[in-house]
């Protein structure tokens, strides 16, 4: 038996896992420290009323044999794949039922497409970026390129000729560093791939927390991305489904390579591998897109805005340079004083008792970068921006 060599070249452990541990050693050093976590975007005010009486519904009809549910379609239920085609039409996006596939969450099925394509394809990733694509192209053995993301292009890295590019990632809004593409800067990257024969793999995972309504919330907005993009998408940050865990991913009927429908080898891979969502989630999922639903992440998500608010306010006093707060969850910040992301990760977190996320964790072009997070409680969000201000 060989094991996957690739996983040698892979970091000992997951970022947030990294963090996680590191946490863990200050609290059990520190047990009277009350640590304030900025680190994981991971949310923090409970689900939509209506999302948990759906849940509670769907798991109530299976105490009885007239409504149980045993194993549903893998690509996932009519009702699911309704609400999430016509969410779409709300800005602007039309999609057949037969492209959405309903998902544990945006994560696994961003690692999971690899499976369609070969591993000689080369990949082009943005530095700073989301880690889980990288490290899922490394346990493959691809040959990975990056575009840097930077103060000069807004951490908003555009396409060049000059690189030859198959399988290309982006982040709309981007994670960690907040920047949105605009739709030319899309439609830019959409003429690219299809003048290069590339796929693009488009995380859209941040889409509820853009606020400015010119800014493009699907790659589908585009035209053309219909025959070079897959597009995943998540509960998790949206309606707060991190601890649920639902997400969709759209896979065009027009997306064809070498005379094979992506479409279809997605629903080959998927029947075989994923035995689909759970009904009660599902259920649960459902009524994040009703009006209600839709009312209430918006309040959700209107409050994490306030804490971005708060902590961007306190960066503009404290004279430290950032970018993103503005139209996604995540602020991405200079290191103060020339430290690195490690140094002001430890900084903070023996200091301040304030856990964030160093920025060189997203890749390279991170070093002397910072992420903070706008999920925590507001009276959180304030006390560790006072607390910022007092060690700097
Ligand atoms: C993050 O903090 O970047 C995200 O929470 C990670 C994730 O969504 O998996």
């Amino acid at each position: 038996m060989r094991i996957n060599e690739n996983y040698k070249n892979l970091k000992e452990s997951y970022l947030f896992s990294e963090i996680a541990a590191r946490v863990e050693k200050f609290k059990s050093e520190n047990p009277d420290k009350k640590i304030i976590r900025m680190g994981i975007g991971d949310v923090t005010l409970p689900l939509p009323q209506v999302v948990v009486e759906a849940g509670k519904k769907a798991f109530e009809e299976q105490a009885f044999s007239e409504t149980f549910h045993g194993y549903g379609p893998e690509q996932g239920y009519d009702f699911l794949r309704e609400a999430i085609r016509d969410y779409y039409k709300t800005f602007g996006v039309s999609l057949h039922m037969d492209e959405i596939f309903v998902s544990d969450g945006a994560k696994s099925d961003v690692g999971n497409v690899l499976d369609l394509f070969d591993k000689d394809n080369t990949v082009l990733i943005p530095n700073p970026v989301y880690p889980v694509y990288f490290d899922t192209n490394v346990m493959n053995g691809r040959k990975i390129i990056f575009a840097e993301g930077n103060k000069e292009n807004n951490f908003l890295p555009m396409p060049s000729d000059e690189v030859k590019a198959d399988i290309i990632y982006l982040c709309s809004p981007n994670n960690p560093t907040g920047a949105v593409y605009t739709k030319e800067q899309l439609e830019a990257w959409v003429k690219y791939a299809l003048k290069n024969g590339s796929i693009i793999l488009f995380d859209s995972a941040y889409e509820a927390f853009i606020q400015d309504e010119k800014l493009p919330r699907s790659i589908f907005s585009i035209e053309g991305a219909e025959k070079c993009a897959i597009e995943f998408c998540s509960l998790s940050k949206t309606a707060g489904f991190t601890g649920v865990r639902c997400g969709y991913t759209v896979v065009p009927e027009a997306l064809e390579f070498e005379g094979m429908s992506l479409r279809k080898m997605w629903l080959r891979r998927q029947t075989t591998k994923f035995n689909g969502v759970s009904y009660p989630v599902q259920r649960a999922a459902q009524a994040v897109f009703s009006k209600e639903g839709i009312e209430q992440c918006r309040k959700n998500i209107a409050y994490y805005m306030e804490n971005a608010k708060i902590i961007t306010a306190t960066m503009d006093k404290l004279n430290i340079s950032y970018v993103g707060g503005e139209n996604s969850p995540y602020v991405w910040l200079k290191c103060p004083g020339g430290m690195t992301s490690w140094e002001f990760f430890d900084k903070l977190l023996s200091e301040a008792a304030v856990v964030g996320t160093p920025g060189s964790g997203f890749g390279t072009a991170g070093e002397g970068y910072f992420r903070l997070t706008a999920f925590s409680s507001k009276e959180a969000a304030k006390e560790a921006m006072e607390r910022l201000e007092k060690i700097f």
